[in-house]
C-alpha cells in the first residue's frame, strides 16, 4: 500500500520503517530539512535498536523515502499518518498546532479519497478538530476530494519500539460508522493484516474511545509506578523491602508484575506529558482527576529521592563532594533526556556544591547538550564526562545509579569499592541486593529496601 507518514520524529520513523519492512511503500515527510538531509545519508536522528537496520533496508529496496515536499506527499499515500510532536501547552494540553497544520496540508493538497490517520498522541476531540480543517480546505480548493479520519494511537515503548511495533499485543483502531468511516476501516485492516494472521489483535473502536484509550493506558501505568514508590518510600521507613513486596503482589493475576517497579520515578517524553494532558481535558469538562495529580505529584518529589538520600547521608552542605553517577538517560536503551530524573539529581547536588563525574551507555552527547542547558556554565563546569563506569568513580564520595543500563547489573563490585573513596551506593532501581553489597562491604541505599 502506499503511505505517507507526516513527521520524522519517534513515532513518525518507526511507524514509517516498519510498516515498509512489511512491504508497503512509504513517503515521510519532515519540515526539519536537516532531519531529512541526515535520513537521507543513512544517518539516524535518535538511538533505537534495530531502526537504523530497518531504515537502510527498506531504503535500499525503495519502499522508505524521506521528503520536505509537502505536495508530493499528499499525492503519495492513499493513507496520510499525521505523527507528529503534541508537546504541553502552557497550561499542559496538548499543543495541536503542528497537527492542524499537517492536516491543513493534506486538506490543500489532496484529490480522491484519503484517510487521516491520527498516529499522534491526541485528546479526545482531536479528529473532530482535524476534519473540520481538511474540509475547510478542501472546500477552499474546490477539490471535491472526499477523506474520513481515523484514530490508530501507538503504543511503542522507547528503547523497544521497533519490537514493539513489529509485534504488538493490540492495535487500536477508532473510525466513525459512515460510508466514509467504513471504507477508512477496510483499508486500515488491509494495512495491518500481517499483524492478525494468527490471533486478531485489532480492536475497532469509535474515534474518540481511541483517543481516549491512549491516555488511559499511560496514565494506568504511571498510577501503577506513582502507587509502588509512594509505598517504597513507606517501605523505608517502616523496615519493609518493596522489592518482597513486588514479587508478593505481583502474582496475583489481577495484578501482574509489569511496571511495579519502584525507583527514581518516571520520566520521557509521553507519561509526564499525557497524564498532564488528561488532567486538563478533565477541568475543561469540570472535573478534578484527584488520582493524576497526586500521581503527577509523587512523581514529582519521586525524582527528588534520590537527592534526598545524598543529603541524609552527607548533610545539607555539599561543598567539597564529589559523585558518580551511572545513567543519564530516562530510562535505558535511548539517548533520551526527557524529564530525566538524572536532571534533578544533578541539579540538586551540584546547587549545593558538589561536583559530579556523570556516564551513561549512549546518551552522552544527549547529556552535554541538555546538562548546558539545564545549569549555568560555572555549573556545567562541575560535571565531567566520564569515558566508562568504572572511570567515573574516582575519588567519590559515593556512587548513585539512576537508570537500570543492563552494563550496570553485575559490575565488579571490589572495584568499585577501591575506587570510591567510601563504598557508598545509592540504587535509583534497585538493581543489586542488600545482603549481597553488605557482602562486598558497600554501605547501600535502595529505594524502599529499609537501608
Ligand atoms: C510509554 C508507554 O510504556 C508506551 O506504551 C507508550 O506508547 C509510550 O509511553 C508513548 O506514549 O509513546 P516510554 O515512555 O517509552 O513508553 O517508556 P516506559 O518503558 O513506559 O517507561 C516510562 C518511565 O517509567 C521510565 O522513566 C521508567 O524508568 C519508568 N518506570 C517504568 C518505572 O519507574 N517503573 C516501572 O515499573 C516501569
Amino acid at each position: 500500500m502506499k503511505i505517507t507518514i507526516i513527521g520524522t520524529g519517534y513515532v513518525g520513523l518507526v511507524t514509517g520503517a516498519c510498516l515498509a519492512e512489511l512491504g508497503n511503500d512509504v513517503f515521510c515527510l519532515d519540515i526539519d530539512a536537516d532531519k531529512i538531509a541526515l535520513l537521507n545519508s543513512g544517518g539516524i536522528p535518535i538511538h533505537e535498536p534495530g531502526l537504523e537496520e530497518v531504515v537502510a533496508r527498506n531504503r535500499a529496496a525503495g519502499r522508505l523515502q524521506f521528503s520536505t515536499d509537502v505536495a508530493a506527499s499528499v499525492a503519495h499515500g492513499a493513507l496520510q499518518f499525521i505523527a507528529v510532536g503534541t508537546p504541553p501547552d502552557e497550561d499542559g494540553s496538548a499543543d495541536l498546532q503542528y497537527v492542524l497544520a499537517a492536516a491543513r496540508n493534506i486538506g490543500r493538497h489532496m484529490a480522491g479519497f484519503k484517510v487521516i490517520v491520527d498516529k499522534s498522541t491526541v485528546p479526545v476531540g482531536t479528529a473532530d478538530r482535524v476534519s473540520t480543517v481538511v474540509a475547510q480546505e478542501i472546500a477552499a480548493s474546490g477539490s471535491g476530494a472526499t477523506f474520513s479520519v481515523v484514530s490508530n494511537p501507538e503504543f511503542l515503548k522507547e528503547g523497544a519500539a521497533v519490537e514493539d511495533f513489529m509485534r504488538p499485543d493490540r492495535i487500536v483502531i477508532g473510525h466513525d460508522s459512515g460510508a466514509q468511516g467504513l471504507r477508512a476501516r477496510e483499508l486500515m485492516k488491509k494495512l495491518y493484516a500481517p499483524y492478525n494472521r494468527n490471533h486478531e489483535r485489532t480492536f475497532w473502536m469509535d474515534v474518540r474511545s481511541a483517543e481516549f484509550t491512549k491516555y488511559a493506558a499511560n496514565a494506568m501505568l504511571a498510577t501503577r509506578i506513582s502507587f509502588m514508590n509512594e509505598l517504597a518510600n513507606l517501605a523505608d521507613k517502616v523496615g519493609v523491602d518493596i522489592e518482597a513486596v513486588r514479587h508478593g503482589i505481583g502474582s496475583d493475576p489481577r495484578i501482574g508484575h509489569s511496571f511495579l517497579y519502584a525507583g527514581a520515578g518516571y520520566g520521557g517524553s509521553c507519561f509526564p506529558k499525557d497524564v498532564q494532558a488528561l488532567e486538563r481535558t478533565a477541568r475543561q469538562y469540570d472535573q478534578d482527576l484527584f488520582i493524576l495529580r497526586a500521581v503527577e505529584a509523587v512523581n514529582d518529589r519521586q525524582k527528588q529521592v534520590l537527592g534526598k538520600k545524598v543529603v541524609a547521608n552527607f548533610g545539607e552542605d555539599l561543598a567539597g563532594r564529589h559523585f558518580a553517577i551511572w545513567g543519564l538517560a530516562f530510562k535505558p536503551n535511548t539517548d533520551d533526556m526527557r524529564e530525566a530524573p538524572a536532571r534533578v539529581l544533578l541539579r540538586e547536588l551540584i546547587e549545593r556544591g558538589a561536583s559530579v563525574a556523570v556516564y551513561d551507555p549512549v546518551a552522552m552527547l544527549e547529556a552535554r547538550r541538555v546538562l548546558a542547558r539545564d545549569l549555568d556554565p560555572a555549573q556545567f563546569a562541575q560535571v565531567r564526562f566520564a569515558a566508562n563506569p568504572m572511570d567515573a568513580l574516582d575519588e567519590a564520595d559515593a556512587l548513585v545509579i539512576v537508570t537500570e543500563w543492563k552494563a550496570f547489573r553485575s559490575p565488579d563490585f571490589e572495584q568499585i569499592k577501591a575506587r570510591l573513596k567510601n563504598p557508598i551506593v545509592f540504587d535509583g532501581r534497585n538493581l543489586f541486593e542488600p545482603e549481597q553489597m553488605a557482602e562486598h562491604g558497600i554501605e547501600y541505599h535502595g529505594i524502599g529496601r529499609s537501608v
